[in-house]
């Protein structure tokens, strides 16, 4: 038995895998895979990002990876711009993105370069090697564009080339405990030999299996955020209408979620999911629910109740000081959720939109995404501090749930006029309102 820096014990037998794509999923699943044991190379076309990660420095902010960089790149993780590795490995996971296209559905380009990448490096391999789809696709992705480009590029058939879809559920800011502490891993596969192989990969990590056929993977993922987005969307919709009653939302929620079949996690009202998969999904399963000519009424609603939300922090701020032209407002939390830079759909933007349109003078604090936001909107006040943006403020929005805003208690007091809106419940002083509470 071996044991990780993780805590993770392993009976391995390792395996070498390459991983398509060094950004958030796939950087993270190769230092994960490395820390089991596995000797791992990431392929990325970006230069720049493959000489970070060589140098252990990650190219973006996720908890615990720098500490798995500086242990296993050099020893049994490293980073390359070209797929010599593909051919020598047991497995290649493809972890590229899938933005969404203009009409919502997924871009799928990237799966499609790396499925030929791939095949014409396999043409002159004979071992047997598997290529798992690990990216967000839609279902029948990897049966319909993966599977006959690699075997087309490659000149073999699936005798040698095996395929499996084997979808993340890794958190930002939290992916490497959900990577070593999944609820459970799925593989999608064709036969049972090709899924096994994928198993023997997590081999060390304690989580039930799920084989399914490959589009039902697809279909799991999509089905998973969607489901959890709609947690969301309906707190806030019971939220919007507790607060017209008076009511204390998270007191409903606690006690509707300590129904097992509601379950407690992923009922915090407030001012709506952001983040760079939430949204993209949700439409890009819309998209596909209209291409097979079904009306997919409950999810549009989820993504209305969530555009909507952030308006209702403005408005509440109008209804409380009134007009804010030449107000200075204080917006702590520009990150889409706590522990991380990331601003993508992040709900402090359609705020800081609104706010500017208004004519309100905005001082902003994140303890990490200040220098994101300024990228977006250069001319707003970036301050170092809470205590920073509040002083002088005639209103103040709370707008991610960083831990740091609990102990926010007499910093307040630097404002102009002691007004708090909180977008997340995170602060444990008296006198703030909260957005739907
Ligand atoms: C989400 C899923 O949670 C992961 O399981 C999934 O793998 C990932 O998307 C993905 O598809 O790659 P992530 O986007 O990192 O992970 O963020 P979450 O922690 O799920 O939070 C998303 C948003 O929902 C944040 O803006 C957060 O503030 C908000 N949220 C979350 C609420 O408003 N209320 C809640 O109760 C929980």
């Amino acid at each position: 038995m071996i044991p990780t820096i993780s805590g993770v014990f392993l009976t391995v037998s390792l395996m070498k895998i390459s991983v398509v794509g060094g950004g958030y999923v796939g950087l993270v699943t190769a230092a994960c895979f490395a820390e089991l044991g596995h000797e791992v190379s990431i392929i990325d076309r970006g230069a720049a990002k493959v000489n970070a990660i060589n140098a252990k420095k990650p190219p973006i902010y996720e908890e615990g990876l720098e500490e798995l960089l500086q242990h296993h790149v050099g020893m049994r993780l490293r980073a390359s711009t070209s797929y010599d590795s593909v051919p020598f490995s047991d497995l290649t996971f493809i972890c590229v993105g899938t933005p969404p296209n203009p009409d919502g559905s997924a871009d799928l380009s990237k799966m499609k370069a790396a499925s030929r990448s791939i095949g014409s490096v396999l043409k002159n391999s004979s071992n047997y090697h598997v290529v798992v789809v690990k990216s967000t696709v839609p279902p029948g992705t990897t049966e319909n564009i993966v599977v006959p480009t690699v075997l087309q590029k490659s000149g073999k058939s699936d005798d040698t080339i095996g395929f499996a879809m084997n979808p993340e559920f890794l958190r930002e800011g939290r992916a490497i405990a959900d990577f070593m502490h999944p609820d459970r891993i799925v593989i999608g596969s064709r036969n049972l030999r090709d899924g096994d192989r994928v198993a023997e990969a997590y081999k060390g990590i304690s989580a039930p299996i799920l084989s399914t056929g490959l589009p039902a993977a697809e279909m799991i993922k999509y089905a998973s955020n969607a489901f959890l987005a709609t947690k969301i969307s309906f707190s806030n919709e019971m939220g919007n209408i507790c607060k017209k009653l008076g009511i204390d939302v998270y007191e409903v929620m606690r006690g509707a979620g300590m129904d097992k079949r509601i379950g407690p996690y992923f009922l915090d009202a407030g001012a709506g999911f952001g983040g760079s998969c939430f949204p993209k999904d949700v439409h890009a399963l819309i998209k596909l629910a209209e291409t097979v000519g079904e009306d997919p009424i409950l999810l549009r609603s989820v993504i209305d109740v969530n555009e909507k939300q952030p308006g209702r922090i403005v408005q509440l701020l109008k209804a409380r000081i009134g007009d804010l032209k030449g107000k200075r407002i204080a917006v702590l939390g520009l990150a889409f959720k706590d522990n991380t830079d990331d601003i993508r759909e992040s709900r402090s933007i359609p705020v800081i939109e609104e706010l500017l349109k208004s004519g309100a003078v905005i001082a902003a604090y994140d303890p990490m995404a200040n220098s994101s936001m300024q990228k977006i909107y250069p001319s707003l006040t970036y301050c170092s501090t809470a205590a920073d943006a509040l002083r002088g403020a005639e209103g103040c929005l709370v707008m991610t749930e960083w831990p740091e805003f609990k102990n926010i208690e007499k910093e307040f007091d630097l404002m102009a006029n002691r007004l708090i809106i909180e977008g997340r419940r995170i602060l444990s002083c008296k006198g703030a309102e909260g957005i739907c509470w």
